[in-house]
């Protein structure tokens, strides 16, 4: 597969070298996983291991670990799910685990740089993402990539005991935003 590139960034599988601990205590930090819902369980080496075996297997699954141009450091991992190919569409997911990489648009560049890729390399034609309604920052991200609001799911969450709603986004190949 040819490597996925932007400015910042550059996208390509996961392999073992990169279930580090490292990785393992993002999934595990409040503040990272607090709207994933891998907060449910907790993780460890061997359960990162396990996921992205399945996920490396997997027909319907696209995981790329997200690492940065300069230093070649893993930030975080994106991936284009759920692929269905009789109604090319898939749903896509992100989470940048480097705190330090937080609110410098590298999420924004992720989400353009994947669902290009989506469009072109899977020749889908419709991509989705979810979000919590209190998750403004993945809201943000998805809306300046080109993605619009399509519904808004009402308390379907569990978040601090409470019940909370949902975003659902989408985009359609000639809305995709480029050079972000
Ligand atoms: C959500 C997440 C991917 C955003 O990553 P990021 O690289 O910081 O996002 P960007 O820098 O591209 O920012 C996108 C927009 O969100 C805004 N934003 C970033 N953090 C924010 C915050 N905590 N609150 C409100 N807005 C925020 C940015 O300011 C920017 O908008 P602007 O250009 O209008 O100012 C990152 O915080 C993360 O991985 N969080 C944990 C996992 C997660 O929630 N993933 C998404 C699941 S749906």
């Amino acid at each position: 597969m040819a490597q996925i590139t932007t400015q910042r960034l550059f996208f390509r599988p996961l392999e073992s070298a990169d279930i580090t601990q490292i990785y393992v205590d993002w999934l595990n930090d409040p503040e990272v996983n607090r709207y994933l819902e891998v907060r449910l369980s907790k993780h460890s080496l061997e359960s990162c291991s396990r996921f992205v075996e399945a996920m490396n297997a997997a027909t319907d699954q696209n995981l790329f670990g997200i690492f940065l141009s300069d230093s070649k450091r893993h930030i975080g991992n994106i991936k284009l799910g759920f692929v269905s190919s009789y109604h090319a569409r898939a749903q896509l997911s992100l989470f940048i685990g480097d705190k330090t990489c937080w609110r410098k648009g590298l999420a924004t560049e992720s989400i353009g740089a994947i669902t290009i890729w989506g469009f072109e390399q899977l020749k889908l034609m419709k991509i989705e993402a979810g979000c919590y309604e209190q998750n403004l920052a993945s809201l943000r991200a998805f809306l300046k990539a080109g993605y619009q609001v399509e519904g808004f799911f009402r308390r379907s969450f569990i978040l601090d005991h409470k019940r909370v709603g949902g975003f659902w986004m989408g985009i359609l190949p000639g809305e995709v935003l480029r050079g972000l």
